[in-house]
């Protein structure tokens, strides 16, 4: 039998180093996967609840939100320099992969695995050379990524008041002049995501709200050195 495909992680053995990685991760975990269609592309998505993912397990509405998005724009991502922050499952930033982007995907080490597995499921052999999989933990170590990426995405990952100083600085780091960020978020009034959206990230970035779901209660915004809210 073939050998399983893998996406590249960068930097692996380091980061074992750095972050132990707990080879039982998944062991009280009970995997569930669903299935979706965007732009012309079925996805199969492995979820890992109940184990040690916690947040990073399901695909979120937010995840969903910006993935119509693409569809609706008829987004392309060809020649693209891509970035995902907090993936989760990957969903989003395996779209991008899909749509002809060359595709970072990023989160907390403990969510790799589980966006390693996603890939492998959802990138065909021929596309595997344009996504990656790395860890970044916002405000610590964005400076081993390369500033100015085409796109940054992120899909629900303004949730935790203690982290938007950390997403700012990281946001800042990896964008440049002609980066658009498209942020996709369930607005949680209890989270401050609303004060994120209209008070801390327009100190940075000029904004643009470019959809609204007001019965699902999720933003989509692109600060423009750029940034889309959905
Ligand atoms: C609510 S989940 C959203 C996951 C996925 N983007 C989605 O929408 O389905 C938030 C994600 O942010 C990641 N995250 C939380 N804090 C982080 C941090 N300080 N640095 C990097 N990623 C973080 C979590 O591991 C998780 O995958």
């Amino acid at each position: 039998m073939a050998a399983p495909r893998r996406a590249h992680v960068e930097g692996a053995e380091a980061l074992d180093a750095v972050f132990p990685r707990d080879v039982g991760l998944f062991a009280d975990a009970f995997p569930a996967e669903a299935r979706y269609r965007f732009c012309g592309h079925g996805l199969r998505i492995a979820q890992h609840h109940g184990g040690l993912l916690g947040v990073a397990a399901p695909v979120w509405e937010a995840a969903l939100a910006l993935c119509q998005y693409f569809e609706k724009q008829q987004l392309d991502f060809r020649g693209k320099q891509v970035i995902e922050l907090g993936a989760g499952t990957g969903i989003v930033g395996i779209l991008a992969t899909l749509l002809g982007g060359d595709v970072t995907l990023t989160d907390l080490p403990l969510a790799l695995e589980q966006l390693q597995e996603n890939v492998a499921r959802n990138v065909p052999a021929e596309h595997m050379a344009r996504v990656r999989i790395r860890a970044l933990s916002w405000g610590l170590d964005h400076e081993q990524f390369p500033s100015g990426y085409d796109v940054i995405l992120g899909a629900d990952i303004i949730y935790l008041r203690d982290t938007y100083p950390l997403l700012l600085r990281t946001l800042q780091h990896l964008s440049g002049p002609g980066s658009t960020i498209y942020l996709a978020s369930k607005m949680r009034q209890e989270h401050g995501t609303t004060d994120f959206f209209e008070t801390l990230l327009p100190r940075h970035f000029a904004c643009e709200l470019v959809q609204r779901d007001e019965q699902e209660n999720i933003t989509l915004q692109q600060p423009m050195r750029r940034c889309l809210a959905l």
